[in-house]
């Protein structure tokens, strides 16, 4: 591992598939960072027994604690400052950061949809696609911002949807592209490889041949 690692803080309230994909990414050498810490709002959440697992520090921050959301999000940040996060991924993070944490790391912190925003941002992505009847749904990888499913886009993946989908189908083929795509944006983050200008995330191809013209 290089000095110049990139540190990445993973925030996640559930299953933590997002993040093992990002720790197989890792193990398996596709991936070039490393998982300074992961954080989560709830205590059971299988992501922190993953993160044990794979010998990541983990802490649980109970909500509970905090008189407000912006105390709360305080707390993330010290925690993700003693790691030395340099970027943060929210991975099934469900609970809307504070400017407390989006400002001090403007930029630098992406989270992981299952829609193709604009579309069906907010809870309950894959029923609100099924409930409108859409033939095409995807994930979306954006940069965060103060607003809910809002910052600038990254990558997006489409799949079909199929007469017949349920959430769970089709929550599982999103959920494949997902595993896909997040380490791919990641490595591509670390290799400086996104300028955003405004809402436009532009992936340059070679960072150096860019500086030297
Ligand atoms: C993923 O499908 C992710 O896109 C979604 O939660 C799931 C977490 O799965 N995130 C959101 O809906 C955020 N708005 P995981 O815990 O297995 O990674």
């Amino acid at each position: 591992m290089s000095d110049k690692t990139l540190v990445i803080g993973v925030l996640a309230s559930g299953r933590g598939s997002n993040l093992q994909a990002i720790i197989d990414a890792i193990e398996g050498g596709g991936l070039e960072a490393k998982i300074g810490v992961v954080l989560s709002n709830k205590k059971n959440a299988h992501a922190l027994q993953r993160a044990k697992r794979h010998h990541i520090p983990f802490q649980y921050v109970d909500p509970k604690d905090c008189p407000s959301r912006e105390i709360y999000d305080t707390i993330l940040l010290g925690l993700l400052k003693t790691h030395q996060v340099e970027l943060v991924v929210l991975a099934g993070y469900m609970r809307l950061l504070t400017s407390e944490l989006v400002r001090p790391y403007q930029g630098r912190i992406i989270n992981v949809h299952p829609s193709l925003l604009p579309a069906f941002p907010g809870l309950h992505a894959h029923q609100q696609a099924l409930d409108y009847g859409v033939k095409v749904s995807g994930c979306t990888i954006h940069f965060v911002d103060e607003e809910m499913d809002h910052g600038p886009v990254i990558a997006q993946a489409s799949v079909p949807v199929f007469s017949g989908d349920k959430e769970s189908s089709l929550s599982e083929r999103i959920l494949r592209e997902e595993h896909r795509l997040l380490p791919k944006v990641i490595q591509e983050y670390s290799e400086g490889r996104l300028c955003v200008e405004g809402r436009i995330v532009q992936n340059r191809s070679d960072p150096q041949i860019e500086v030297i013209q």
